[in-house]
């Protein structure tokens, strides 16, 4: 650990994280609840994922490795419904994905952050959402990640934009999710900051026909997207308080806010960015 600010870059040029990881100072996977709480989020986002995958060609014949799967919503819909013809789904814990398997779907524990992370051949499609923006030195796995796309093939990624601005009124929402991107990032280093540089990023890791969208779910009392926030905030509470910017009382207020009649807020977007792999691009993986 270094000693700057939470979210420096130490001197080792990783992003000091508060000494945290995603799954162990927050979001357990052991927890009760938690793959409930990452279906939420799939509830609200898969359509919008598999819409994109199917424009960019995904279908029969097609490799794929899903990185981070999570419950593996989208690795089992490539295999359902775009007919794919085969998912690796990597997570730093499985056991979501074990509960669920199907014909076509490989299972891989892996850190993808470290060194034992070696699929061993490349995929048409890499895909990855909701994933590197807890990760440290995320420029560096998009490299890796871009490396492990077979030539004509792509590289999507997904992960969260931060819509408010210092002129966003606060409310019991905005007050909550300043808490949560700070105790978050001060805790296992999440960082949406550079989201919007993934284009450029993409188009540095030798990909082309870069493009980039971002889809913002509605946020209305019950809904899937309101219920994802709602545990989300209840499982970063620790760190959304230690920030100093929300008390009990606060965090509270913010999720009865949601599931109200008053609630008039814009959710966090998600940006997802593609790439293709040059042809030719006879690169080892
Ligand atoms: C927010 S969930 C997203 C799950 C899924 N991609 C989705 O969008 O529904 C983040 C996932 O990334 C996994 N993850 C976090 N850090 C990881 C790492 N270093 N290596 C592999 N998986 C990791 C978590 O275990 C979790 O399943």
């Amino acid at each position: 650990m270094t000693g700057g600010a939470p979210g420096d870059l130490g001197g080792d040029g990783i992003r000091d994280q508060g000494g945290g990881r995603y799954g162990e100072a927050v979001f357990r996977p052991e927890q009760a609840g938690e793959g409930d709480r990452i279906d939420y989020g799939a509830l609200a986002y898969d359509d919008i994922t598999m819409a994109r995958l199917r424009a960019l060609g995904v279908g029969p014949g097609w490799r794929c490795l899903d990185v981070g799967a999570g419950t593996g919503t989208v690795s089992r819909r490539l295999l359902d419904e775009a007919g794919v013809a085969g998912v690796l789904a990597v997570d730093r814990d499985v056991r979501f994905l074990r509960e669920r398997r199907v014909p076509g779907l490989d299972v891989l524990e892996a850190d993808i952050t470290g060194p034992g992370f070696v699929p061993g051949r490349r995929f048409r499609l890499v895909h990855a959402r909701f994933v590197l923006m807890h990760l440290p030195e995320p420029d560096a796995l998009v490299t890796r990640l871009a490396e492990l796309v077979e030539p004509g093939g792509v590289l999507v990624l997904s992960d969260a934009v931060d819509l408010t601005s210092d002129r966003t009124p606060d409310t019991p929402y905005t007050v909550a999710m300043r808490a949560m991107w700070r105790g978050l990032k001060d805790t296992i280093g999440t960082d949406v900051s550079w989201v919007p540089s993934y284009p450029r990023v993409l188009r540095g890791a030798g990909l082309e026909a870069v493009a980039a969208e971002i889809h913002v779910p509605p946020l209305t009392p019950g809904s899937p997207l309101s219920r994802f926030w709602a545990d989300t905030w209840q499982r970063s509470r620790a760190a959304m308080l230690a920030t100093g910017l929300v008390d009990d009382a606060a965090v509270d207020e913010a999720i009865r806010y949601l599931d109200s009649d008053a609630c008039a807020a814009l959710s966090a977007g998600m940006l997802t960015v593609w790439g293709r792999k040059p042809e030719g691009d006879g690169a080892p993986a």
